[in-house]
């Protein structure tokens, strides 16, 4: 696989970065997930957006312009003939001795990497997820798309040893989010979803699932919601870049609705995947 690391495109086993870099320290960087579908980028305009906002929020900045970007990606997508699965960007503050003060000269690392994987026809959309509720035990700015990742990966394991595909974090009672991606419920037809704010991440697919919902007349509803509300809801769904629109059929064991993936999350997900692409 041919790689991105620093202005070079090589194969992967000669991409280096130091062992002083500060994402491999402190966690100190920012990243993006996009997928592709028939080697195409999806919402590429999305990601680089709040790619930027992450940078801006860290006072950091991209070595490179969001058009380099753009041709870094479709580089990436020819070289390695991607035609499905994901692009993954990576930005840190670079490297520089150990101090946890911000350097001053420190150089941005950035790397890409492309992964292929069947993201349209996977076989969860026909059983839908099970998640299970784990308390939301992340920092605070999770509207910043950083590469501290272990929570969310401590999620992931506990949901796998509890027999379900992920985990839905709650705070205060409230779901926050999934362990890598945005969390909803409908309830009498109505969409509900934790409005934005420094608890979640401001998904792209988020966004531009409730853009297509409100044009296709469903109602949204951007609120706070209880696990008690969640585990009455007539379905449930998730959205990320990696799964599009996915159904959550059950929560801590108890099914939803009658326990197969909901209408509106599958009408949602073909509208998402005919509209993006
Ligand atoms: N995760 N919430 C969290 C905590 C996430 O990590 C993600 C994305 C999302 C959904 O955002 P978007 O729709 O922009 O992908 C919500 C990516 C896919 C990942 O970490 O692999």
């Amino acid at each position: 696989r041919i790689v991105y690391v620093n202005g070079a495109f090589v194969q992967e086993e000669d991409a280096k970065v130091s062992v002083f870099d500060r994402g491999f320290l402190f966690a100190d960087g920012v990243y993006e997930v996009t997928s592709v579908i028939d080697g195409k980028l999806i919402d590429f305009e999305g990601h680089a957006k709040r790619l930027e906002r992450s940078l801006t929020e860290l006072d950091m900045t991209s070595p490179v312009t969001m058009d380099e970007l753009l041709d870094i990606h479709r580089r990436l997508v020819t070289d390695n003939e991607l035609v499905e699965g994901m692009i993954y960007l990576q930005i840190t503050r670079g490297a520089a001795d150990r101090d946890f003060a911000y350097p001053k000269d420190a150089t941005p690392t950035l790397v890409l990497f492309t992964q292929a994987k069947s993201l349209v026809d996977s076989p969860m959309v026909g059983t839908g997820m099970k998640v299970i509720s784990i308390e939301d035990q992340r920092w605070g700015r999770r509207d910043i798309k950083t590469v501290q990742l272990l929570y969310p990966s401590m999620g992931k394991m506990m949901a796998k040893a509890a027999g379900a595909d992920d985990a839905w974090m709650v705070e205060d009672g409230a779901i926050t989010e999934g362990t890598s991606n945005n969390a909803y419920i409908v309830k009498d037809g109505k969409i509900i979803t934790r409005h934005l704010g420094t608890e979640i991440l401001h998904g792209i697919t988020r966004a531009a699932v409730l853009r297509f919902a409100k044009s296709a007349q469903m109602t949204v509803e951007e609120r706070s919601f209880t696990l008690e509300e969640a585990k009455a809801a007539d379905e449930a769904f998730i959205t990320s870049a990696s799964t599009f629109v996915m159904p959550v059929v059950e929560i801590d064991g108890t099914p939803l609705g009658d326990g197969k993936p909901g209408s509106v999350a599958l009408r949602l997900r073909e509208i998402y995947l005919e509209e993006s692409r």
